[in-house]
């Protein structure tokens, strides 16, 4: 697939990267471009899907700027990615610094900034009430102090406090009961109805990937590059009755099959 340059601003945009870690005998990612168009004030939920190993997390560590591309460049908001332009990411694993409280946690990002701690305390804690967290600040971001869920959304509330422009999730609710994932699908949701972020989210579940996605990108590996592209025309208020859609249903098993024929591509 090409991505169009519709001549608009685009907050992420990679060009032509190609990733070695052999000094150029075999290349794991080569002739890669994405384009990420900012919407402001609007926003846009974006999911990549990919067999494990094809690089979605690579792609992610680019725009975090935790690693350089071998060839080609990234940019976010039109910048070189760097200290003044730093995204964080939300990880499968528990990110946050267990000897610190939610509360501390939260406000990291602010305190690097030179915000004063009164400030900080303040908008780190609206931020926790509205990831549901509150009566919970107080407490060590850790398991089982918190439960996988709670230390997620404290993942979620450092990362948008940090940057509310760009969300990076790397399959956030992987390690999540079926009960908590559903949860924290709406709770993303919240989010993002109240921010309007761009969010990358990376993710194994289809279903997942539909009930949130604006716009699905399929990667193929060897070399990895993005090859499908599925745009998910359902109403932008999604809830759970969503799901129940026919036509819900109709486009996970389109992304279901290109992701089928993608595998067989190799
Ligand atoms: N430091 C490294 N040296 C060699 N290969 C690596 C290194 N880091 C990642 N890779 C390879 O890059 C590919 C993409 O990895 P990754 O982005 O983690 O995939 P995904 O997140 O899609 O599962 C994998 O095949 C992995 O083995
Ligand atoms: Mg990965």
């Amino acid at each position: 697939m090409q991505f169009q340059d519709t001549g608009r601003n685009n907050i992420i945009e990679l060009h032509n990267i190609g990733q070695s870690y052999d000094g150029g005998q075999n290349w794991i990612i080569r002739n890669m471009s994405f384009l990420v168009e900012d919407k402001p004030g609007q926003g846009q939920f974006v999911v990549i899907l990919g067999m494990s190993g094809c690089g979605k997390s690579t792609v992610l560590r680019y725009i975090a700027g935790l690693q350089d591309p071998t060839e080609g460049t990234v940019k976010v908001n039109g910048q070189d990615v760097g200290p003044d332009n730093r995204v964080s990411m939300v990880f499968q694993q528990y990110s946050s610094l267990p000897w610190m409280s939610v509360l501390d946690n939260v406000g990291l990002a602010l305190k690097f900034k030179g915000v004063s701690k009164s400030e900080r305390d303040d908008r780190a804690m609206d931020i926790i009430r509205k990831v549901g967290l509150e009566g919970h600040e107080k407490k060590y971001a850790q398991y089982p102090s918190l439960s996988g869920g709670q230390l997620q959304r404290v993942a979620i509330a450092r990362s948008i406090i940090a940057n509310p422009k760009i969300l990076l999730m790397d399959e956030p609710f992987g390690a999540l009961d079926i009960k908590t994932r559903l949860n924290m699908q709406d709770l993303i949701l919240d989010i993002w109805s109240e921010f309007h972020p761009t969010i990358l989210f990376v993710t194994h579940d289809i279903p997942e990937a539909v009930y949130l996605a604006d716009d699905i990108y399929i990667m193929k590996s060897a070399p990895s590059h993005f090859v499908e592209h599925v745009h998910i025309d359902l109403p932008l208020e999604r809830n759970r009755m969503t799901k129940r859609m026919p036509h819900y249903t109709e486009l996970v098993h389109i992304v279901e099959d290109r992701m089928m024929s993608v595998s067989e591509m190799g």
